[in-house]
Parts: C-alpha cells; sequence; structure tokens
C-alpha cells in the first residue's frame, strides 16, 4: 500500500506537461479489436486503467504491446474470444466498452458487469437499450451481461438521457450494424469525439460526433490504423485548480484549450487570470480568489470530473459557494474527508454549500475515488502542514505521474511505502 504526502504551503510556478485523455483510451483500446488487423494507439496516458485494458485484451486474444511509455500496438488479426467474463474486465468501468466492439465485430459478447468508482448506481441500461434497438438480444444474469444478433440493423436511437457511455458503445456496435444509425441527444464529450475519429480512421463512416446527433452508416469491415489520442480535459483542469489554489504562475502545456472552457471562464470569474495560447494555458493565482457558484452539465457545461477538485477549491475562497451536481446523483461522498482538512461544506442531495475558510490544516485522508482523490491533492497542497492520502490506487487509475509533475513545479510531495 502507498500513500501521498503533502506538505501544503508552496506556491507553483513552471510547466505541467498533460498527459493522453483516459476516457478517450478507455474507449480507443476496446475499439481496436474491431480492426482484425494492427492498431497502433499513441499519445496514451501511463496509467493502470490502460494496463488493465491492455491485459484483457491479451486474455481475449488480441495481442496487445507497449511499443513505448504511451503507445499500444494491438493486433487484432485473427479471431479473439467474445467471452470476457474474467476478473481483469470487472477492474475499471469501461469494460463495458468490450461488448459494443465484439457486438459490432462478431454479433455477439458475454463481459463482466464493470466495477469501478463508487459514487451513486452506475446502471448501464441505456447502453442494453440501445443494442436491442440494433437488434441484438440481451440478456443480464450473475454478473454477465451477454448479447448476440443473428443481425445488427441500423435505426434511430433517441437518448433517454445525455450518456457518454452508452453513446459511445452504441456508436461502437452501430459502426458494423447494416444500414444507417442515427443517436439523437448524444453526449458530446470531447472523448466521444476522438472514438468516433478513430473508428473513421478504422474505415467507418460516423458524422455528427460532437454535436448532438450522430450518423453512423454501417460498413461490412473494418482495418487498423494508427491513431494518437487527445490531451486530456480532465487531467489539465486538475491542474489548472492546483495552480489556483496553491497561487503561483503555471503553464499547463499539450492541451486542446477550447475543451477547457468552462473551467477557464470560471476561474477567470473567481480572480484567477487566465491566458490562452495554442496549446497551452497559463494561470496565475495571487491572493485570496472569490467563490462561486458551478453546475455540472454535460459537455460543453462544467464538467462532473471537475466538480470534486473545484469544491476543494471553493473549500478555501471568499465567500459562499453553491455547487450543484446534475449528471451523478451522489458525488459528494469525499466532502467527510475535506471536513477532516476543515472545509465547512454542507451536502442537501445534489447540492453542496460551501463556506469558504482562510485556512485548511493538513490530516490524514482517503480518496473515496478517483477525482475525489486528485480533490485531497489539491487541498493537500493548500492546508498548513502536512496532509497523508491513502488508497491512491484510485489516483493511479487516472493520473500519470501526479507527484513527479506536482514537484516538477514546486510543490512538496512524495510517495511513500506505507
Ligand atoms: C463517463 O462515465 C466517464 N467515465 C466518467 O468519468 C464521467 O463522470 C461521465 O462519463 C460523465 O461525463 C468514462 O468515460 C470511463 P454517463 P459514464 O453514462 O459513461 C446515467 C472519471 O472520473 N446513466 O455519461 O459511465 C448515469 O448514472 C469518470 O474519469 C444511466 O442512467 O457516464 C449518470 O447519472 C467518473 N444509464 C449519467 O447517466 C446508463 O446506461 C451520466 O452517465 C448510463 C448512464
Amino acid at each position: 500500500m502507498e500513500k501521498l504526502v503533502i506538505t501544503g504551503g508552496k506556491r507553483l510556478n513552471g510547466d505541467v506537461y498533460i498527459s493522453g485523455a483516459k476516457n478517450a483510451a478507455v474507449a480507443i483500446i476496446p475499439a481496436a479489436i474491431m480492426a482484425g488487423g494492427v492498431c497502433v494507439i499513441d499519445n496514451l496516458p501511463y496509467i493502470e486503467d490502460v494496463a488493465s485494458l491492455s491485459s484483457t485484451l491479451n486474455k481475449l486474444g488480441a495481442s496487445c504491446e507497449r511499443i513505448d511509455k504511451h503507445t499500444l500496438r494491438v493486433d487484432s488479426t485473427g479471431d479473439i474470444t467474445t467471452y470476457a467474463a474474467f476478473d481483469e474486465v470487472k477492474k475499471i468501468r469501461a469494460s463495458y466498452y468490450l461488448l459494443g466492439a465484439l457486438l459490432g465485430r462478431y454479433k455477439k459478447a458475454e463481459v463482466a458487469l464493470p466495477g469501478g468508482c463508487n459514487f451513486g448506481t452506475r446502471p448501464i441500461d441505456l447502453h442494453l437499450k440501445g443494442f436491442k434497438l440494433l437488434g441484438a438480444k440481451v440478456e443480464v444474469s450473475n454478473g454477465i451481461v451477454r448479447v448476440n444478433a443473428d443481425r445488427l440493423v441500423g435505426t434511430q436511437i433517441y437518448m433517454d438521457q445525455v450518456s457518454v457511455g452508452a453513446t459511445i458503445n452504441i456508436m461502437l456496435a452501430a459502426s458494423m450494424a447494416e444500414g444507417t444509425t442515427i443517436i439523437e441527444n448524444a453526449a458530446k464529450e470531447p472523448h466521444v469525439v476522438d472514438t468516433a475519429n478513430f473508428l473513421n480512421m478504422m474505415g467507418a463512416n460516423i458524422k455528427g460526433a460532437g454535436t448532438d446527433v450522430i450518423r453512423i452508416k454501417g460498413v461490412e469491415k473494418l482495418h487498423g490504423a494508427e491513431y494518437t489520442i487527445i490531451p486530456d480535459q480532465i487531467e489539465a483542469g486538475t491542474y489548472m485548480i492546483a495552480a489556483a489554489i496553491a497561487g503561483g504562475d503555471v503553464t499547463v502545456q499539450n492541451i486542446i484549450p477550447k475543451h477547457m472552457d468552462s473551467l477557464t471562464a470560471k476561474l477567470a470569474e473567481m480572480g484567477v487570470r487566465v491566458q490562452k495560447h495554442d496549446d497551452s494555458i497559463r494561470i496565475i493565482s495571487e491572493g485570496r480568489l472569490d467563490g462561486a457558484n458551478i453546475k455540472t452539465m454535460s459537455y460543453p457545461g462544467f464538467p462532473t470530473d471537475l466538480q470534486p477538485q473545484m469544491t476543494a477549491l471553493l473549500s478555501v475562497c471568499n465567500g459562499v459557494s453553491i455547487v450543484t451536481e446534475n449528471v451523478w446523483d451522489n458525488r459528494y461522498q469525499y466532502v467527510d474527508q475535506l471536513r477532516q482538512l476543515g472545509a465547512m461544506i454542507t451536502v442537501e442531495g445534489r447540492v453542496a454549500m460551501i463556506q469558504g475558510r482562510e485556512k485548511l490544516y493538513g490530516a490524514k485522508v482517503s480518496a473515496t475515488d478517483l477525482r475525489a482523490g486528485a480533490a485531497m491533492v489539491i487541498a493537500g497542497l493548500f492546508a498548513d502542514g502536512v496532509t497523508e492520502i491513502d488508497n491512491i490506487r484510485y489516483i493511479d487509475r487516472g493520473y500519470e505521474e501526479i507527484e513527479e509533475k506536482l514537484s516538477n513545479i514546486g510543490a512538496s510531495i512524495k510517495r511513500v511505502e506505507v
């Protein structure tokens, strides 16, 4: 077991280089098994979820090898098994993309239900509804989802609610269905667009990704492709918020500034100086910031995956701030941990009311999930004294070398064997 030990109060200065997007990587790696050939995927983040998916693909019979720290070669030539109900699969929620990929290529799949973060229920009913509309039979029993279809036939699918996972999963299956599928009320996140672009590089015919309506013209076969995934919008936002809370002058490099617009606007409103450049954003933060109100929404709204990190920042801003979590029904489990550091937050259902404090005080806290862990790091950068964070395997699932990146800009943070 390891923990992160942070001594707060250090200002941050310098450059942080952002890795590839976790939520694009965990969709594109499963999608590669549809190629029936060789895919080379570059700019992957060096994180647990990528390692776990690579191991899963190898168990399925695809050969997945790391060419270098950030590049995978996935060879899905020849047949692979459609039975993915082993433990590795249960480790991460994104394993559910194997359903869409295998259903698309083989018209059948058996995948263990997803694991992943423990905030709120994490149903996949919208995914399964999409598969049924494409003509698949769906059965869920003993923690395994079984789908199969004599034929997959394109159709019109209206999403009851915006869902990143369901949009991507339906896009995977539909890309090799007969005829045209129209997904309406589709998710527009950057990683939805990135997955559509990758599928098109493999020979799919997908238009409209990034808008509410995605049109997929099914093709008989896909082929291998080389692809570089987009930078991680949430990792970038995490470091922008870290710079804001710690104070200093930090440039977040290798990003797509457009993806950061909702956070950039909010930080500027709070008194942070934000300078946008072609592929970087400079954050200059001096003195105490003003609080603000946040409502999480699907892209391009304020991302739910930055809600815990922003709540940590708001805990030390002027005045009272209100955070409304509109995407997940229980994403405040980390608030108890923030309270250990001195934060004053009351939670009523989806709304958190934050009374800004002048100080936080270092304490022993736990990461309750991936982004909650990032929020503890952010609060620890500010808190007086030493903050120890355990359960950091959650953080390692989604952040490449977080302590190196923060130490490089002046934070006092180290990973300690417990
Ligand atoms: C993706 O999860 C991300 N994970 C999540 O990031 C992120 O919080 C979420 O999108 C929203 O942006 C990955 O991409 C691997 P949804 P996903 O389907 O696809 C409900 C992180 O920290 N819903 O958009 O599972 C659901 O309960 C992770 O990187 C259904 O009801 O999210 C939620 O309330 C955490 N039925 C809402 O929709 C379904 O079939 C949005 O979920 C699917 C979802």
